[in-house]
């Protein structure tokens, strides 16, 4: 007898690395039979994959798993897990809190997803329901399978996994454990199987991929970048993210010299005081990092620059957040991505004295936002007039009639779409309304 298809509902929060993740999961769950839906009301397995990063990461994982109560209550066979780096960190305290979880996967067990949906739905139907929490350290690579993409145009894919640097807030390393490098091999198989599948744009991931390879030392980074803009079918290589403390100039060469490889730097500095980035153990100087942007901005111009910043670490005086302002206005990002810093229980940072007040820290943040926004808008507002080869994604959230696309550097384009115009295809996208987070334009007529 043919056995109806069951459906999964995923939730995803996190890093494009919990995306990335989540398609490979989601890979796997097709290989036994699932097929996807938006709609938990009808799903037979609901998988949050969750990240813990920062405390509202945490909570808002927490709604949702509250959430599905209802759902299991009104349809007792719906199976209900909690992956990822939350999972890892809370480990059978999620079940306590929450008994309603069926299962728990830490973020080194991810390859055991689809035997433990059979395990427990198999013993469901046996009537003799138990949970399952596996967080246990994987020391090997997760298993990698066909991921079920969700983009048409642009490819996650991963060449790392975990952390070895220890910045003092971040939970990352505790959670995600030591750095493995994929091998080139395998990165280079799927870049093919990618481009093979209509995917122009390739996103290369890893939490810092200028360590990459240093534990097989088969390919280093700027090599593996190097492969990555050979491969027919691919428009475009991008990356993230650099620790600005490994970036080389080697990384820096490959990005000019490449063909496909985009002239976009995600460099997170996290803060612009030179005591603050000594106490978040980060290894550089503010003046190291001055050298880098210099050098990244004489090799290849017109790169695009953004970072991530972290506001009232401990320990942070209005001279220190002073020079976070100042170190902004010099170095004039694209955009940043600001942070309240969020103390996370294991780590260093979360002991130290001197923790800043919630409201000075939301002051600051306002203030910090605020000067970024407007260098964001300077920053966009010279490329007005130009003409920007845009990668085509299609219509726009909002507006059927207005597509959206990128530039080389990571910037979004809108414009009235016009007939003819397909996904995945480069287009040339004349700037006529930059603003602070898009770039408006219309098509450039064809010359001739
Ligand atoms: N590996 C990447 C970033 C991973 S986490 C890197 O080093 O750049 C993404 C961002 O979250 C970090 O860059 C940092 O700005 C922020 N972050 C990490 N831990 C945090 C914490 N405890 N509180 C607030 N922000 C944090
Ligand atoms: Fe966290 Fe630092 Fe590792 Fe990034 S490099 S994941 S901020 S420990
Ligand atoms: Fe969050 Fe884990 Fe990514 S903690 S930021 S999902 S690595």
């Amino acid at each position: 007898m043919a056995q109806k298809t069951r459906l999964v509902k995923m939730i995803v929060y996190g890093c494009q690395m919990n995306f990335a993740e989540a398609e490979r999961m989601e890979g796997q769950l097709r290989e036994i039979g699932f097929e996807s839906t938006e709609d938990a009301e009808r799903a037979d397995l609901i998988l949050i994959h969750t990240c813990c990063v920062r405390e509202t990461a945490e909570d808002k994982a927490y709604g949702k798993i509250g959430e599905i109560k209802r759902l299991k209550r009104e349809k007792p066979s719906l199976l209900f897990g909690v992956t990822g780096c939350m999972a890892q960190k809370e480990s059978d305290a999620l079940i306590r809190r929450a008994p309603h979880i069926d299962f728990v996967l830490g973020t080194g067990r991810i390859g055991e997803l689809s035997r433990v949906v059979e395990e427990l739905f198999a013993e469901r139907e046996g009537n003799n329901a138990r949970h399952v929490v596996d967080v246990a350290e994987n020391r090997s690579l997760p298993e990698d399978g066909t991921p079920a993409r969700q983009g048409t145009v642009s490819a996650w894919v991963p060449i790392m996994y975990g952390c070895d640097n220890f910045c003092t807030y971040c939970i990352v390393p505790y959670v995600r454990g030591r750095e493995r490098s994929r091998l080139p091999e395998d990165i280079l198989r799927e870049i093919e199987d990618a481009a093979a599948k209509g995917f122009k744009e390739i996103t290369l991931l890893g939490q810092n991929v200028n360590s990459y390879g240093k534990d097989h030392k088969l390919a280093d980074f700027a090599e593996l970048l190097q492969m990555a803009d050979k491969v027919d079918g691919i428009e475009r290589v991008r990356f993230m993210t650099s620790h600005p403390k490994d970036l080389s100039p080697r990384l820096i060469a490959a990005v000019r010299d490449g063909q496909h490889i985009c002239e976009h730097f995600h460099l997170p500095v996290q803060h612009g005081s030179d005591l603050i980035l000594k106490a978040m153990n980060r290894n550089y100087t503010t003046e190291r990092y001055k050298a880098l942007v210099r050098s990244i901005r004489e090799n290849v111009p017109g790169a695009s620059l953004t970072t991530d910043l972290i506001v009232g670490f401990p320990g942070e005086t209005d001279e220190d957040f002073d020079s976070l302002l100042d170190f902004l206005r010099e170095i004039r990002y694209d955009a940043a991505y600001t942070f309240l810093y969020s103390p996370r229980s294991g780590t260093p940072a979360a002991k130290l004295d001197g923790q800043v007040p919630d409201e000075v820290k939301h002051e600051r943040l306002e203030r910090l936002m605020a000067l970024q926004n407007q260098i964001s808008l300077e920053q966009n507002q010279k490329l007005d007039g130009t003409v920007q080869e845009v990668l085509i994604e299609g219509p726009s959230r909002t507006d059927e009639t207005i597509w959206t696309g990128r530039t080389r550097t990571g910037k979004i384009v809108l414009w009235p779409h016009q007939k003819g115009e397909g996904v995945g295809e480069l287009a040339q996208i004349k700037i006529t309304q930059p603003q602070t987070w898009v770039l408006k334009g219309e098509r450039e007529r064809a010359e001739g």
